[in-house]
């Protein structure tokens, strides 16, 4: 992005153990917006589950005119019901107004943080529009249903730029993840878009493997990695095994990113069962509100906030008991908070 102009950021707590979240993650914000006199304001939204009864819909008009007035958001978890005739889920209402083709989920080894291995450090890239997920999901009759896999060249295109640009100021290895012996045509389509864009990355090494070894290969050598690129439900599925590997979705963050806007969220989900217990861990959405500041141009502000998160694992002090300690979630905010 670069930075810019005054930052409009809309907060959406969402569902659950959502708004306990947002309400340690706000404090962070505020003390590094205040560190580096960033141009951010913030106003907050509803959406989710907790609307329906209210707006009869999980996402309401004035949101979805806050949204459309902001440059990103920042959502909590949001409770996603199945069921046929239940609602399109919060995230995915709001991927597919904006666009945010590209969903960059990051797992590193963090300090005090149980990971399989040491020193991994990959990004999943994960196509956010298409695939099984393009709701093209309806019953037949009866007796039959039927999902269609949508897969086209201008979206694998660009999320294939967007993981070779990404590859580039990193690691520069970039695994494309398939499953091209039996969905010939559609990853068939989306490996030969990957195979053209890597010419213009001859700096980047371009290997491939099929989604199902690659969930042994990401517990096997997670340190060999550096950043996937896949489609929308591969990419779902293995970007939970990821952060599960290197410590839990507890710590996991992610960003929804398209040509114009942006949604930031952790990749958990919104822990129903303890709302209102001040009792989970905030680091997930710390950490994504680290990749808006990145997205936003603000690199020096991202990587104090970062160190912050990074000091008080170190000290092991105030943790949440998914990290083995007895911290409330507000608690670590205020901590982290602190620290900048
Ligand atoms: C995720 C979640 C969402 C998804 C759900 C809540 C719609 O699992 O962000 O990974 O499947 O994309
Ligand atoms: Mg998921």
């Amino acid at each position: 992005m670069g930075a810019k102009k005054d930052w409009k950021v809309a907060i959406i707590p969402g569902d659950g153990t959502g708004p306990d979240i947002i309400k340690a993650t706000v404090p962070v914000l505020e003390a590094i917006k205040n560190k580096y006199r960033l141009n951010i304001s913030w106003e907050f939204g509803n959406g989710g589950l907790n609307c329906i009864e209210k707006y009869g819909t999980n996402l309401p008009e004035t949101t979805i005119e806050l949204l459309k007035r902001s440059d990103c958001v920042i959502k909590g978890p949001a409770t996603t019901p199945e069921g046929a005739t239940s609602e399109v889920s919060l995230a995915v209402k709001i991927r597919r107004m904006f666009d945010l083709y590209a969903n960059v989920r990051p797992c590193k080894t963090l300090p005090n943080v149980q990971s399989l291995k040491p020193g991994i450090d990959l990004v999943i890239v994960r196509e956010n529009t298409e695939g099984l997920y393009s709701g093209l999901d309806f019953q037949v009759n009866k007796d039959t249903a039927m999902a269609v896999r949508l897969i086209t060249r201008p979206a694998c295109q660009r999320i294939s730029k967007f993981a070779f640009d990404l590859a580039r100021t990193r690691k520069k290895h970039l695994t494309f993840v398939h499953k091209g012996n039996i969905l010939k045509a559609s990853d068939g389509l989306f490996k030969e878009v990957v195979d053209g864009v890597a010419k213009q990355y001859a700096d980047v090494t371009l290997d491939d493997a099929h989604i199902d070894a690659m969930t042994q290969w990401l517990i096997k050598q997670p340190e060999w990695y550096d950043v996937l690129v896949m489609e929308n439900m591969f990419g779902d599925i293995l970007s939970d095994e990821a952060a599960m590997v290197v410590g839990g979705v507890g710590v996991g963050p992610s960003a929804d990113i398209g040509e114009k806007y942006a949604m930031f969220e952790p990749i958990h989900g919104s822990a129903p069962k303890y709302t209102g217990m001040d009792k989970v861990n905030p680091i997930a959405t710390i950490l994504s509100v680290k990749m808006m500041l990145e997205w936003m141009g603000y690199k020096d502000a991202a990587s104090a906030l970062e160190k912050a998160v990074i000091d008080v694992l170190k000290e092991k002090r105030v943790l949440t008991y998914d990290l083995g300690g007895t911290a409330k979630c507000s608690e670590v905010g205020r901590e982290i908070a602190s620290k900048i």
